[in-house]
């Protein structure tokens, strides 16, 4: 007999990606921030956003809501407003992310880095005003809930996803961690700390969808302990990609976490950091289709998910081979 495992392939999650990739591409349009009197500030925004992004963060929020929104009466709209604000985000990460100060990065999604093409002062800008955009959407979307909405809270969610207990705080302990001179034991302490410039986003991503579609405690439950493996999965996926890749497949520079010292586990143990990947995305998908942890979820594409993320590691695998 077919479990349900063996009927789901990650075919299942590309249907929602052809299904929602135009509808992203058209609201991120439409949310970009403007600048009427210059027109080569459009020019550098649309270059930071419209440059071969993956979108997975926005389709994790679509993920998160189709998988709880049976009976919610919830807007498409406004949950593709909260998908397209995190890709906003997340797309200004990266430009900080690429700075000379930084990893000192000269390609991203394809295209050279941003302040390469527009200047270190200006791409700043850019990045900047990309953070403060999705923040605007995100509270104004929010705003427009009924009062005592469960979803209202999102916005602090989404602050600690960025602050204190997410994206800066990793990418501060992303910086510090130098595998060459610090020592095994303080990389080890920090190893978890550098999950954070990723993960949280993630999780906020898929939650954001589940919570905008009336998620229950169980369901944000078991949809955060998914999230926090896929998210520690797609940073090591990444981080091996960044060893094994070439900058044409890849559309970023290469090992340039080798060039700037970082703790990146594909260079310390690629065999440890393969079966960490496998065993990460294997508990993710376990604990989706697990009986006890159904909570009447729509698994298809969770589990397609999991699929998915695993033929990107599989195609970083295969490059090691050829
Ligand atoms: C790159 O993220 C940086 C990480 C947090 C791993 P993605 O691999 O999602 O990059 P894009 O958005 O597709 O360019
Ligand atoms: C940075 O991680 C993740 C964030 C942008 C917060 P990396 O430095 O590994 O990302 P890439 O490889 O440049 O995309
Ligand atoms: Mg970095
Ligand atoms: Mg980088
Ligand atoms: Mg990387």
């Amino acid at each position: 007999m077919l479990s349900l495992s063996d009927s789901i392939s990650s075919a299942n999650f590309k249907s929602l990606m052809v299904e929602w990739l135009p509808k992203i591409e058209t609201q991120l349009k439409e949310e970009l921030p403007s600048n009427n009197a210059d027109p080569i500030w459009q020019k550098a925004v649309t270059s930071a956003i419209f440059n071969g992004g993956k979108r997975t963060r926005p389709f994790l929020t679509i993920l998160g809501w189709q998988t709880v929104a049976k009976n919610s009466s919830i807007q498409e709209e406004m949950v593709l407003r909260i998908a397209v604000a995190i890709e906003l985000i997340h797309s200004s990460s990266l430009i900080f992310d690429d700075l000379p100060c930084m990893d000192n990065a000269t390609i991203r999604r394809g295209n050279q880095a941003l302040h390469l093409e527009f200047g270190e002062d200006k791409a700043i800008l850019v990045a900047l005003s990309l953070l403060l955009k999705g923040i605007e959407i995100v509270i104004k979307t929010l705003n427009s809930l009924e009062p005592g909405n469960q979803a209202q809270s999102l916005v602090i969610d989404l602050m600690h996803s960025l602050g204190e207990r997410g994206l800066i705080c990793g990418q501060w302990f992303d910086l510090s961690a130098k595998q060459s001179i610090t020592s095994q034991e303080k990389n080890n302490a920090l190893a978890p700390l550098r999950n954070l410039k990723t993960m949280p986003l993630i999780r906020f991503a898929l939650l954001s969808g589940a919570v905008l579609g009336k998620a229950t405690e169980e369901q944000k439950n078991v949809l955060a302990k998914f999230a926090e493996l896929i998210g520690e999965a797609y940073q090591q996926i990444d981080d091996l990609l960044d060893f094994i890749s070439d900058p044409d497949t890849l559309g970023k520079d290469v090992a340039l976490d080798k060039k700037n010292d970082r703790l990146n586990y594909a260079y310390i143990n690629l065999d440890k950091t393969i079966l960490n990947i496998e065993e990460k995305l294997n508990q993710a998908r376990n604990i989706i289709l697990e009986e006890n942890y159904s909570y009447n979820l729509e698994k298809t594409y969770l589990v397609a998910f999991t699929y998915y993320l695993n033929n990107r590691f599989q195609k970083a695998l295969s490059y090691r081979s050829s």
